[in-house]
């Protein structure tokens, strides 16, 4: 796994991907084909000692890397930055073993994303990860967040329902378009957000053809939309999401529901996320009406947005399309890289969808 970064004038880096399930498998994509990094090292608590095209045989010919077991030993001065892909409650393990050996985490798992333990332990029913690690830990959240997470040494990637909740309604919070009481958000998943490990909700024959509403009132993603909405509009945001698995491999559909506050404009709308998404390369802005598909971002790390102002009753209704294993997940992961690492935001980060 070569870098050719050095054509570019960047600094090299050596990165660990932990964790071989899909999002881990979409980082070594990504990171491997990453004009900064030039060394792509594979951890597993369950495949150490395979070859990649064992796990993954669409790898067949594209690389013959092992797979490593993952032990702390291994991280004394190897790499600058280390990525977790590894379910919630796992992470934070690692992290208290890797953290103070002085290297950069980015972790795609909720373990740090919240900032106050009790809240991570109602929602996750886990226990919550060391308090000074809550307190070093950023939110990785490029749009919203670019500032601290260029200094941070934990990343908390945020999850892919609550990046395009926070993403289609955070615009309108911070230019008061809409009230931030009774905000509505109705999410629709691929079933990759579940990840690779097998389990009867994502069985063939219990999704196909059929669409479901699942932990309704309590998705693990509402503490977090409800974190950063309050946080961007200054004032308590309390909301209703309702998560749903629909029959696709890739991609989530994010439908938000806001009460509009008097005499909104189409002009208003459109220079609050104008505003908003000024200097966000992923962030791409539809004509109103022109509602995103998920097919749009496939493959790629856009995040796409449009509204409608339904005027008849005061609502505004905006659509947020993503790929949830690339803006959801790996691909936010390597924005926040590139962030940290003071290169260019896009660097390495695929733009054209896999279409149709
Ligand atoms: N899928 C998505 O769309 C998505 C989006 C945003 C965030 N995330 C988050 O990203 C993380 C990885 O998700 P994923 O979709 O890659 O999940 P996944 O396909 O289920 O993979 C998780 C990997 O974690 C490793 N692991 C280590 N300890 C484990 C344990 N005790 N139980 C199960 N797995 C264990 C396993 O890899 P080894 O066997 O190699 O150790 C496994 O392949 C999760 O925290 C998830 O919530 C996922």
């Amino acid at each position: 796994m070569e870098a050719y970064g050095k054509s570019l004038n960047l600094r090299s880096i050596r990165v660990a991907v932990i964790g071989t399930g899909y999002g881990g498998v979409e980082l070594i994509r990504l990171l491997t084909l990453h004009p900064g990094v030039s060394t792509v090292d594979v951890y597993s608590y369950s495949k150490g000692g395979e070859s990649l095209p064992f796990v993954y045989s669409h790898l067949y010919g594209v690389t013959d890397k092992n797979v490593e077991t993952y032990a702390p030993a291994h991280f004394d001065e190897r790499y600058d930055l280390v990525f977790l892909a590894t379910p919630h409650g796992v992470s934070k393990t690692i992290a208290a073993e890797l953290f103070p050996k002085g290297l950069t985490i980015i972790d795609l798992s909720g373990d740090f994303r919240l900032k106050r333990g009790h809240v991570y332990e109602a929602w996750y029913g886990k226990q919550a990860a060391p308090s000074d690690l809550l307190e070093e830990a950023v939110y990785g959240l490029p749009e919203f967040k670019r500032e601290a997470i260029k200094g941070a040494r934990l990343i908390a990637n945020p999850g892919c329902y609550a990046t395009a909740a926070i993403l289609g309604a955070a615009p309108l919070l911070l230019s008061r378009l809409i009230h931030p009481e009774g905000l509505i958000f109705d999410g629709k998943s691929g079933v990759s957000g579940a990840g690779r490990t097998p389990a009867l909700g994502v069985h063939f024959s219990e999704v196909n053809e059929s669409v479901s509403a699942y932990k309704v009132a309590r998705h693990q993603h509402t503490p977090e939309i409800e974190q950063m909405l309050s946080a961007v509009s200054g004032e308590p945001v309390t909301i209703v999401f309702t998560p749903h698995l629909v029959p696709m491999t890739r991609g989530i559909l994010m439908t938000i529901y806001g009460r509009l506050k008097k005499d909104v404009t189409d002009e208003d709308m459109e220079m609050a996320y104008t505003a908003a998404y000024r200097e966000a390369p992923f962030v791409r802005l539809r004509r109103a009406g022109d509602h995103p598909t998920t097919k749009n971002t496939s493959g790629t790390n856009w995040a796409d947005i449009a509204y409608s102002l339904d005027r008849r009753t005061g609502t505004v209704v905006v659509t947020v399309a993503l790929d949830n294993l690339l803006k959801g997940a790996a691909g936010q992961a390597v924005q926040n890289m590139n962030v940290r690492m003071g290169w260019d935001e896009s660097l390495g980060l695929p733009r054209w969808p896999v279409y149709p």
